[in-house]
């Protein structure tokens, strides 16, 4: 299955409370992925989801699940997730001696192979693994908490991540955004040339308004050209 562009909200960002109630309205408002970010308390110094809750979503909703694992070796939880074909899950060049393997292991489960970046983090890290991964994720903040301001940097590493990706001839491979993705900001990563936006507090989950009118003005700022 070809992944897909679009928006990816943030699972973290929704209300524990009402949590069915946000993914039902998520679903409805047209999201390409559910964003779930798993946080282990070492890789990042927070804790956060885990596979219960990505199977318990996954009962009441056929969104792929694009799996953020920001945790140490994450090789040795892959199992624990149920992961469904079209799904993708990301781990941190950060967090692998074996990263090759590691993308490896996650095609074999079916899922479509990501490398996320953190933002101190450069492009040519990941150079040599250009033909094993389907998607580079780039942190536009540094991982572990919603709610950061945006590390501009960021930006230009976009564009020569897609020139890095085109030039090996990975013209299908995508760059996803996580971090501060603010309609304003999702403009700037738009025209550096992101495909999917990671929709957190600051666009989507936890912003003022209902989730389907900010997933609906978000993807008009998106759709927007001047
Ligand atoms: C940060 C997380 C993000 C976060 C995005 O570690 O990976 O997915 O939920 O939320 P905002 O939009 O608040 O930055
Ligand atoms: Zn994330």
């Amino acid at each position: 299955m070809k992944m897909q562009r679009g928006i990816a909200p943030s699972i973290m960002c929704a209300d524990p409370l009402h949590l069915e109630r946000d993914i039902r309205a998520l679903e409805r408002a047209g999201s390409a992925y559910f964003h779930f970010d798993v946080m282990d308390g070492r890789f990042v110094p927070n804790f956060c989801l885990g596979p219960d809750l990505i199977r318990a979503v996954r009962q009441i909703s056929g969104v792929p699940a694009d799996i953020h694992l920001m945790v140490e070796e994450p090789d040795r939880h892959l199992s624990l997730f149920p992961i469904r074909e079209g799904d993708v899950v990301s781990v941190h060049q950060e967090a692998c001696v074996h990263l090759q393997r590691t993308l490896r292991h996650i095609r074999e489960l079916g899922a479509h192979p990501a490398v996320a970046l953190n933002p101190g983090t450069p492009l040519c890290m990941v150079e040599e693994l250009l033909p094993d991964l389907d998607m580079l994720l780039l942190m536009s903040v540094n991982p572990g908490f919603a709610g950061q301001k945006l590390v501009p940097q960021v930006l230009d590493k976009i564009r020569r991540a897609r020139q890095l990706l085109d030039r090996a001839g990975r013209q299908d491979a995508l760059i996803e955004l996580d971090g501060n993705v603010s309609p304003e900001n999702a403009v700037k990563m738009r025209d550096a040339g992101a495909d999917i936006y990671v929709a957190g507090t600051s666009a989507v989950v936890r912003a003022p308004g209902s989730i389907e009118e900010n997933m609906a003005a978000l993807r008009r700022r998106l759709e927007e050209r001047d």
